[in-house]
């Protein structure tokens, strides 16, 4: 049995890679951990715990940060739509909220199986920051991360230069990163290009004619339109799915590196930037392993399995 932790912002794309992990058979989500990124942290909870009930599960979800660090929250309703569900607009989930904070709740599953824990990041990293710096000891006690977030050294989405994910809460990003958790960085950039699902892929999976399948294809309508209509990149990305994938199997990865990487707080312009020295010029150590390339067809075959 693997014991997954999932920290989600969750959202349309969140949704979908939460689901993926609740049914592989073989990965017990000790819990899910909410922050404020997409959508306002209350309602990212109601999302995330009307995904589990979707599942049949039971998997407990804690509401962490309401918002950054030093910033102020900028929502993305605009791309994942007014519930951030694409306008599916989801009951009130029967199971509440747990009642302690996502913080506490994460270090005490991390210190309760050290080295056992795999950590997926879907959203800004507060609540992450949050608990290092309350329990830095747990850094070393997960046994890998894998974060959706950053773009390495290639444009972003939020802005020219930055990710969503980063971009929110930079500062937490910048603790995140010097943290010393072992992780993998998987920019937005692998949901992009063949990544993405076209028209044909998306009628294929609404052809399985499963609850999954179509869960996750409705809660997207609003991303494939702004897709379509904002980003004239038509067709369905789903860059938290991409980086759950690999979670769940590595061997997805073709290419990766080990890298000095750090985050861009300070500008305005370039805020949460990822700066990969691939050179090596700083002379820095080594803190994070970026993904490079992945392998598309079983990146999709692996969204395909759990939704089918
Ligand atoms: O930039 C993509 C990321 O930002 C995804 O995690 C998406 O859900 C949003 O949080
Ligand atoms: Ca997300």
């Amino acid at each position: 049995m693997r014991r997954f932790w999932i920290d989600t912002d969750t959202a349309s794309d969140d949704a979908v890679a939460i689901l993926m992990a609740l049914r592989t058979s073989d990965v017990h989500v000790e819990g899910i951990s909410v922050a404020a990124g997409n959508v306002p942290v209350e309602m990212g909870a109601r999302n995330a715990r009307y995904t589990v009930e979707v599942c049949g599960k039971e998997t407990p979800v804690y509401v962490g940060a309401d918002k950054p660090l030093l910033r102020e929250p900028h929502f993305a309703y605009f791309f994942h739509g007014p519930d951030g569900m694409g306008g599916t607009n989801p009951l009130e989930p029967k199971r509440p909220v747990q009642e302690k904070h996502a913080v506490p709740a994460f270090i005490e599953a991390v210190r309760k199986y050290p080295g056992e824990i795999t950590l997926v990041t879907l959203g800004p990293l507060t609540n992450m920051a949050l608990a290092f710096a309350q329990a830095p000891d747990i850094a070393k006690k997960i046994k890998m991360c894998y974060v959706m977030g950053g773009a390495a050294n290639t444009l972003g989405n939020i802005t020219p230069s930055a990710e969503f994910n980063i971009w929110f809460d930079p500062d937490a990003a910048r603790m995140f990163f010097h943290s010393g958790i072992p992780f993998m960085m998987v920019g937005w950039e692998h949901c992009r290009g063949k990544a993405n699902f076209d028209e044909a892929e998306i009628q294929s999976i609404l052809d399985m004619q499963t609850t999954y399948a179509k869960f996750s294809i409705d809660i997207n309508a609003t991303a494939i339109a702004i897709n379509r209509d904002m980003y004239s990149e038509p067709g369905l990305s789903l860059p938290d799915p991409v980086t759950m994938a690999i979670a769940l199997d590595p061997s997805i990865v073709t290419r990766s590196g080990k890298y000095y990487v750090d985050v861009e707080t300070n500008s305005e312009l370039t805020r949460g930037a990822t700066i990969v020295d691939e050179l090596g010029v700083t002379q820095k150590m080594a803190n994070a392993e970026v993904c490079w390339s992945i392998d598309i067809a079983r990146w999709k075959e692996a969204l395909y399995k759990t939704i089918r």
